[in-house]
């Protein structure tokens, strides 16, 4: 079965998505936005994989994950036990590791969505499974200390419409951003 991978990500202008194991900003409905793309399948009867690396994982709060209705995938080189209870998520050792489960999960998965960090990021932006790219683009630059890798949207991708996703500047606590969609060329 051929694999769809997305890549989901908010990005200010600096390319900065992390500052001290956090989020560098609070924007409630982009997080919602995130929920949503990432829950949404073409068919009701299959779920999304959302795919992080290990300080991902770490920066959710306890009592938000595994992240609800998603099929959670943990990359780590460190042994399971180490993980205490991970409840159902599936913890593997590489990128190819994580792939080639997604793909023995065959019909029942829709979407691999890779939601970060950086070097998974990188693993999908080399990969020939990606799809699109939902980057929200914070405008204004933030102090961080973990960034998106460098993307080449002019040469490899185009910019596409998502299905109910606004085109429109968004403002929340001062912060303005919007949503963009690329596509694979
Ligand atoms: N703005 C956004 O959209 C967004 C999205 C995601 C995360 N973030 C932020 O980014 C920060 C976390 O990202 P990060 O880049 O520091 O870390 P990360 O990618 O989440 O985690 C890194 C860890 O993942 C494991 N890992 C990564 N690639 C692997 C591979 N190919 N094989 C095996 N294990 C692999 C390793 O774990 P082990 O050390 O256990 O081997 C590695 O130390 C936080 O601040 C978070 O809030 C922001």
């Amino acid at each position: 079965m051929a694999l769809k991978l997305n890549l989901i990500v908010a990005a200010c202008e600096n390319n900065g998505i992390g500052k001290n194991g956090e989020l560098p900003w609070r924007l409630r409905e982009e997080m919602k936005y995130f929920s949503r793309m990432t829950k949404k399948t073409s068919d009701p009867e299959k779920k999304n994989i959302v795919l992080m690396g290990r300080k991902t994982w770490e920066s959710i709060p306890t009592k938000f994950r595994p992240l609800p209705e998603r099929i959670n995938f943990i990359l780590s080189s460190r042994p399971k036990e180490e993980f205490g209870d991970v409840n159902g998520s599936v913890i593997c050792k590489n990128f190819e590791a994580a792939l080639d489960e997604a793909r023995a999960r065959g019909n029942e998965i829709d979407t691999v969505w890779v939601i970060g960090g950086s070097s998974v990021y990188q693993l999908a932006l080399e990969s020939e499974f990606l799809h699109r790219i939902y980057l929200t683009r914070i405008l204004q630059s933030i102090e961080c200390d973990t960034f998106l890798p460098d993307i080449d949207t002019e040469n490899r991708f185009k910019l596409v419409l998502g299905e109910g996703v606004s085109q429109e500047i968004q403002e929340e606590n001062g912060i303005q951003y919007k949503y963009l969609i690329y596509e694979k060329l």
